[in-house]
C-alpha cells in the first residue's frame, strides 16, 4: 500500500496557543481515517493545514508525495475539502453552484454538465438541480457541499464533520455516501466526535486531544493493544459447564471467562436435550499470541464440546476513546 497522506512533526500555533503539537500520521491510499477528538482537540486545524488553507508553524505535510506548503496548487487539484461550516450563497441554483466550482477547477465547459449530473446523482440531489441553494434543507446543503468537493474527482477527501447537525436519516445518508466513495477508491480523512458513526466506515482512527495525537491505527489493533487482549464469543450446543472448565484450564491463552447466555435446555439445537447438558454462549478474553486463537477452538473440539459459534467481538470505538482520553478530558 502506498502512503497517500504523510504528516511529519506538524505544529500549529495561534498567537502563542499551540493548537497542534508534534503530529505524525500516515494515511494509506484507500484508507478511511476517522479523526476523532473532543472540542478544541485540533481536528479542524489539522484538516485545514492538509487542505493548504493554513500554513503550519513547523513540520511538513505531503499529499500523494507533494509538499502542501511548497506546492499548494498541485495539492488542491487532488484534494476535496469540505469545511465544517457551509458558506451561504444567495440567488444561485444548485447546478450553478456546482458549475462555479467546476469552472474554478478549470474543467472545460463541455465536460461540466456531465460531471454535475454525476455528482448530483451520487449525492442524491438530482431532483434539486434547479432549486436555489438557500431553499435546501441543512442536510441537502451538506450533501451539496460534499458534491462540490467531488467535481474535480479528487483522490483525497478531507471532510470536517460532514454529518454535524443532521437528523438521523440524513446522517445515515451521509454515511452511505462515504461508503460509496470508499468503494470508489478514494482516500478519506473525516473528523467527528460521534464515535459509533465512525466505527462503521472507518478502517483506521486517529484520536487527538489538546493538539496531540493520543493513538492511531486500526480500531481492532488499538483496542487490542490497550486491553492486551481481545474478546471471543463462543457458542456451544451442550456441555456449557464442560466448555467453561476447558476454557478456564487454558490459562496461557484465556483470561476471564463469562457465561453470557445459559440455555438451560437443549442449546437451541433440534436434538433432544440430554439430562443435565445445557448449551449457551461464553465471552472469553483471549490473551494469547495473535494468530493462535485457533488453539482455543482446538482444545474445545478435542474435549468433545459441540461448538456452534466462535468469533472475535468487534471492539467498540467508544470503549477505545474513553480509555485513551480518560482523565485528560475530565
Ligand atoms: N483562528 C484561530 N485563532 C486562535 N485560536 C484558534 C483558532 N482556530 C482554532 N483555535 C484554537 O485551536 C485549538 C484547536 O481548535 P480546532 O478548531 O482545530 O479544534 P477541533 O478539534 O476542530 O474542535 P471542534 O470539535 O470544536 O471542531 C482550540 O483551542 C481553538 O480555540
Ligand atoms: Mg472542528
Amino acid at each position: 500500500m502506498s502512503v497517500m497522506v504523510r504528516v511529519d512533526h506538524l505544529r500549529k500555533e495561534y498567537r502563542g496557543l499551540v493548537a497542534v503539537r508534534d503530529l505524525c500520521l500516515e494515511v494509506e491510499a484507500g484508507d478511511i481515517l476517522g479523526l476523532i477528538g473532543p472540542n478544541g482537540a485540533g481536528k479542524t486545524t489539522t484538516i485545514k493545514v492538509l487542505a493548504t488553507l493554513l500554513a503550519p508553524t513547523s513540520g511538513t505535510v505531503w499529499i500523494d508525495g507533494i509538499d502542501v506548503v511548497a506546492y499548494p496548487e498541485e495539492v488542491r487539484a487532488i484534494i476535496g475539502y469540505m469545511p465544517d461550516f457551509f458558506g451561504v450563497y444567495d440567488d444561485i441554483k444548485v447546478w450553478e453552484y456546482l458549475d462555479f466550482f467546476a469552472a474554478a477547477y478549470r474543467i472545460p465547459r463541455d465536460r461540466r454538465a456531465r460531471i454535475i449530473d454525476d455528482v448530483l446523482a451520487l449525492t442524491d440531489l438530482s431532483a434539486k438541480r434547479d432549486a436555489y441553494v438557500e431553499t435546501l434543507s441543512r442536510g441537502m446543503k451538506q450533501r451539496l457541499c460534499l458534491a462540490k468537493t467531488l467535481v474535480h474527482d479528487p483522490k483525497v477527501l478531507l471532510l470536517d464533520e460532514p454529518a454535524s447537525g443532521l437528523d438521523p436519516r440524513a446522517r445515515i445518508e451521509i454515511r452511505e455516501l462515504l461508503k460509496e466513495l470508499r468503494a470508489m477508491g478514494k482516500t478519506i480523512i473525516v473528523s467527528s466526535h460521534i464515535l459509533p458513526e465512525m466505527e462503521e466506515f472507518c478502517n483506521k482512527i486517529a484520536i487527538m486531544e489538546r493538539g496531540e495525537l493520543v493513538i492511531a491505527g486500526e480500531v481492532e489493533a488499538i483496542a487490542r493493544r490497550l486491553r492486551g487482549q481481545s474478546t471471543f464469543e463462543i457458542g456451544v450446543v451442550d456441555a456449557l459447564a464442560q466448555a467453561e472448565a476447558v476454557l478456564r484450564g487454558l490459562t496461557d491463552l484465556v483470561g476471564a471467562v463469562d457465561v453470557v447466555e445459559d440455555d438451560g435446555g437443549d442449546g437451541g439445537s433440534d436434538a433432544p436435550a440430554l439430562e443435565g447438558s445445557r448449551g449457551g454462549v461464553l465471552h472469553v478474553a483471549y490473551t494469547g499470541e495473535a494468530g493462535e486463537e485457533y488453539r482455543v477452538l482446538h482444545a474445545l473440539v478435542l474435549a468433545g464440546v459441540k461448538v456452534r459459534l466462535f468469533r472475535p467481538l468487534p471492539a467498540s470505538l467508544e470503549e477505545v476513546f474513553l480509555q485513551v482520553t480518560r482523565g485528560q478530558v475530565a
